[in-house]
């Protein structure tokens, strides 16, 4: 028999954006979290090099300064309104998490320490600012343990390893969902005035990633499946440094803290391409420039990646070159112990995957698919939107990642991805918790669970000769190679067409394990359709846009268009395909410039 629960907020996932809203909505009304994971293993655990505030703790620093940045990063596709309101909440919010208790690094005086980032900066000089504050290393890793001890200490209720399977929507109103326990394999319902998503990104789509093994855009397809578009899905982020062939990030804090990109030349070839911010250019600007490199036969031994280099002695050397001090104004000089307390954790993954020492060796680095600028479209107040008139599906909200509300639009400057679930997660929060006290429980359909229900057993009993892991695999090198830094039509249409032939040869998989206990073979198989419908939108969706912008970049139209794609994409998923329609950027203060970094 399948369980019924009935919570007023349910919050679908447990990342920083989840935790935060949970937080906030268990406030004002009673409310449960679901999450495929236990809490502090989500993915918000991997952010790694800080949170962008204009705090000024190290040098002058303005709001405003970050408002026009995150425009200017996103290409002019980020709704304004959005933008300013996130970074207007920023100082107040890294604030808040300082107060629960947020270990994060402190300057000489005892000020929350800030370090540079990329397309952070003083925009009288051009130059780079101090904006990202962190806790070493492991700023993502902090935030998640913050708030999950605060919603301990708020006895918010979770349901941990609980997957979530479908959205249940009545009469066009979020009613709840229908979730997997792991343990048992068994169904359970629940039901809900309100429903938040936070259920993060989707990077698995790709082959080579930052991302967890759990990022496999449930939250993005799960709503699509119930008639939510998704929101410029062709602009996907690829970080410059992830380690060579692993894709594991090696955080901008590197760059932030005076490391340099070197080719095989020896070259700090980012001079060329950023005369100004140089390696601290925003992050399509780095990856775009890396792959010419390696294009024109300069990458490390002619192989695909290049050198991150962060040895004291190359540090001392460009910091020099480029005037660069410290806030008293001294020179900017720093020892191995310095770069060791400030990036334990990058040193360590390079010693233990890789075997090597980033204080005495230079990192080989790739481009890694990293983060999704689009998503599930929502209102600046996270209120889910189901069309281009931003018309609300009363009861549903998103947060983080997974939604699109747009503060990133075309690029997200680094940072701003822990920025934006702390501001929208709590947004989600109380939003939520508002709507509840003044909504009745929707009836619920008969039998709410009987399509998942349907679905697993087709999966669990196939006779197919499909596996999963070769689907998933040939999806991921498609996306990787036609989907990525660099874009054509013939490739996009490649990766359309491949796409296509593997949601057809889905429905032929094989699942080995038959059993409901931790049947994580079945769920992997789940996840797989996931993957392939948010690969299918994006893919469609990036075909369609002809234009180059932000993290989209294709050969034969190089240019951004403003006449004809100052527009936001939002992809239905429909039995016979995708159909593409769009909606207006907001713009309030700033009117779209040529970006110069
Ligand atoms: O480079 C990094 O530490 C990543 C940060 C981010 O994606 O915001």
């Amino acid at each position: 028999m399948t369980q019924v629960h009935q919570y007023e907020v349910v919050i679908v996932g447990a990342g920083g954006a989840g935790l935060m809203a949970a937080l906030y909505a268990s406030m004002g009304a009673k409310t449960a979290v679901l999450s495929k994971l236990y809490p502090t293993r989500s993915h918000t655990g991997a952010a790694q090099g800080g949170v962008g505030a204009a705090l000024g703790s190290e040098e002058e620093d303005r709001p405003e300064w970050h408002t026009f940045d995150t425009v200017k990063g996103s290409d002019y596709l980020g709704d304004q309104d959005a933008v300013e309101y996130m970074c207007s909440q920023a100082v107040p919010i890294v604030y808040e998490l300082e107060h629960m208790g947020l270990p994060f690094n402190r300057t000489p005086e005892g000020r929350i320490a800030q370090r540079p980032f990329g397309g952070h900066t003083n925009n009288e000089t051009g130059r780079p600012v101090r904006r990202a504050c962190y806790a070493a290393d492991r700023t993502g890793h902090m935030i998640l343990q913050t708030l999950y001890q605060q919603c301990i200490k708020n006895q918010v209720t979770f349901f941990d390893e609980f997957q979530v399977l479908d959205l249940i929507v009545e009469n066009g109103v979020a009613a709840g969902v229908v979730a997997a326990e792991m343990a048992t394999g068994e169904l359970h319902v629940f039901h809900a005035k309100a429903v938040v998503i936070a259920t993060g990104g989707w990077g698995r789509v790709f082959e080579i990633t930052s991302n967890a093994l759990s990022y496999t855009g449930d939250g993005v397809a799960i709503s699509m499946r119930r008639g939510v578009p998704a929101e410029d899905m062709e602009f996907f982020q690829f970080h410059p440094t992830g380690i060579y062939k692993l894709g594991i990030l090696i955080t901008e804090g590197v760059r932030g803290e005076g490391g340099v990109l070197i080719n095989d030349k020896g070259e700090r070839f980012m001079e060329r391409y950023a005369p100004t911010a140089k390696d601290l250019a925003s992050r399509d600007v780095v990856s775009r420039a890396m792959y010419l490199e390696m294009q024109e036969g300069r990458g490390i031994g002619g192989q695909r990646y290049l050198y991150l280099d962060v040895r004291p002695e190359t540090v001392n050397k460009y910091a020099k070159v480029d005037g660069r001090t410290r806030p008293d104004g001294s020179p900017y000089v720093v020892t191995a112990e310095e770069i060791l307390s400030k990036l334990p954790d990058i040193i360590d993954f390079c010693r233990t995957y890789i075997g090597i020492d980033p204080v005495k060796e230079p990192m080989p680095v790739q481009p890694t698919a990293h983060y999704a600028m689009g998503g599930i479209p929502t209102t600046v107040h996270t209120e889910v939107v189901i069309d281009e008139k931003n018309t609300v599906m009363p009861g549903l909200y998103a947060a983080g990642e997974v939604a699109c509300v747009s503060v990133h639009g075309a690029n997200r400057l680094g940072t701003n991805s822990l920025l934006d679930i702390i501001v929208f997660g709590k947004e989600a929060g109380l939003r939520a918790a508002e709507y509840a006290q003044g909504a009745d429980f929707t009836p619920l359909p008969a039998e709410p669970e009987a399509a998942v229900r349907e679905h697993l057993d087709v999966l669990r009993h196939g006779d197919g000769t499909e596996r999963v892991s070769d689907l998933r695999r040939e999806m991921q090198v498609v996306m990787f190679d036609k989907v990525g830094v660099f874009r054509t039509e013939e490739g996009m249409q490649q990766a359309v067409d491949k796409v296509r032939e593997l949601r057809e040869r889905f429905h032929h998989v094989r699942v080995d394990d038959r059993g409901r206990i931790f049947n994580t073979d079945l769920l992997e198989a789940w996840e797989l359709g996931c993957l392939l419908d948010v690969a299918h939108v994006t893919a469609v969706a990036a075909l369609a846009r002809k234009e180059s912008r932000g993290a989209h970049s294709r050969d034969d139209h190089p240019k951004r268009d403003d006449k004809n794609w100052l527009k936001h994409s939002l992809a239905y998923l429909k039995p016979e395909g995708v159909e593409l329609r769009y909606k207006p950027v907001t713009i309030t203060k700033f009117q779209p410039k040529e970006r110069v970094y």
